[in-house]
C-alpha cells in the first residue's frame, strides 16, 4: 500500500530557480532565504520519496492561456521543462509516474472530481522551481518520479479553496488505495502574500501569512472556509496560489508534524515561505 510520507508547501518564484542556475545563492540578497531551507533539504534528503504529486500552476507557459482547466493532471512519462522565454532552465527533464497517474485519474473521476487529463505537457516554474528547492543538485536525474497536479489560480473563477482541500482529501484516500508499497511526497506549492501587477504590485500580507503558516498544519478547515476573494484581498492576486497548499494538507493526515519553515521578505516581489511536514503515522505513535 502506498503511503504520503511527507508534505511540502514551498513558494515557487521563478527568480530563486535563476540563482541556484547561477550559482548566486550565497549573494547577500539570497543566503538568508537559502540559509532557512538547508535544514529541511537535509531532512528530505534523508527521506528521499519514490513519487511525488507536485500540485503547481501553469503560468500560460506550458498551456496556452486559451485552454484553463480548473484542475488537470499529467500522465505522461516524462515531461520537459518549459522554455519561459529565456531558455530552459538547466535542470533534467521531469520523469513521469504515470501508473500513479492513471490511478488517481480513476479515482479522483470517480469521486467526481472531473480532471482534465494531460498526456503531454512542458511544466514551468511553478513545477521546476519547488522541485530544485527540494533538490538543488540532481545532477542527471530528479531523485523521484512526478505526478503533476494542476491546478488554476491565475484566472477568475479560480476554484474554491474548499473545493482545494476537498480533492487533497481524495487524493489521499487515493494513494493509500494504491496497491503498490512506494513512498509519496505530496507538494503544495506557489504563495505567500504577493501580487505581481494593479494598483497592488508589490502587495505583502505578514501578519496574514504568519497565520496562515500557523493554521495550514493546526486548522486547515478555516483556510478553507475564505472565499477567493478574500485569498485576493488579504494575500495579493497572486497570493491566491495559496489555495494549492490546501490540496497538500488535504492528502495529509489530520495530525502532521512539523519539521521545518522558514518566511523570507522579499524574494523578488514575493513573500517566500517553506514548510515542511512529516505525515508517518509510525512517527507519532
Ligand atoms: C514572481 C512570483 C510568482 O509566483 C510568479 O509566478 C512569477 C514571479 C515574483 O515574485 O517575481
Ligand atoms: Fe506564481
Amino acid at each position: 500500500m502506498a503511503e504520503v510520507i511527507w508534505g511540502l508547501a514551498t513558494s515557487h518564484v521563478p527568480s530563486i530557480g535563476a540563482a541556484m542556475d547561477h550559482g548566486t545563492t550565497g549573494d547577500p540578497y539570497w543566503k538568508p532565504l537559502f540559509d532557512g531551507y538547508q535544514p529541511a533539504r537535509e531532512w528530505m534528503a534523508e527521506h528521499t520519496p519514490d513519487m511525488a504529486i507536485v500540485v503547481y500552476n501553469d503560468h500560460a507557459n506550458g498551456v496556452d492561456l486559451d485552454v484553463v482547466p480548473t484542475f488537470a493532471i499529467g500522465t505522461a512519462e516524462s515531461y520537459q521543462v518549459a522554455d519561459e522565454g529565456f531558455g530552459r532552465r538547466p535542470v533534467p527533464e521531469v520523469r513521469g509516474a504515470p501508473e500513479l497517474s492513471l490511478h488517481l485519474v480513476e479515482q479522483l473521476v470517480d469521486e467526481g472530481f472531473d480532471l482534465t487529463v494531460f498526456q503531454a505537457l512542458d511544466v514551468d516554474h511553478g513545477l521546476t522551481v519547488p522541485l530544485s528547492v527540494f533538490c538543488p543538485e540532481p545532477g542527471e536525474a530528479w531523485p523521484c518520479a512526478v505526478v503533476p497536479l494542476l491546478v488554476n489560480v491565475i484566472q477568475y473563477p479560480q476554484p474554491t479553496a474548499a473545493r482545494c482541500y476537498a480533492l487533497g482529501q481524495a487524493i489521499g484516500r487515493a494513494v493509500r488505495s494504491y496497491p503498490d508499497d512506494v513512498k509519496v511526497a505530496v507538494f503544495g506549492t506557489g504563495g505567500m502574500s504577493h501580487q505581481l501587477a494593479g494598483a497592488r504590485a508589490g502587495f505583502i500580507n505578514p501578519a496574514f501569512d504568519a497565520m496562515y503558516l500557523e493554521a495550514i498544519q493546526t486548522d486547515p478547515q478555516k483556510l478553507a472556509a475564505l472565499s477567493r476573494e478574500e485569498y485576493v484581498r488579504l494575500a495579493g492576486s497572486e497570493g491566491i496560489e495559496l489555495i494549492m497548499w490546501l490540496v497538500m494538507r488535504g492528502a495529509m493526515d489530520d495530525e502532521i508534524t512539523r519539521v521545518h519553515e522558514a518566511y523570507h521578505v522579499p524574494a523578488s516581489n514575493t513573500a517566500a515561505a517553506l514548510a515542511l511536514f512529516d505525515n508517518r503515522a509510525a512517527q507519532r505513535a
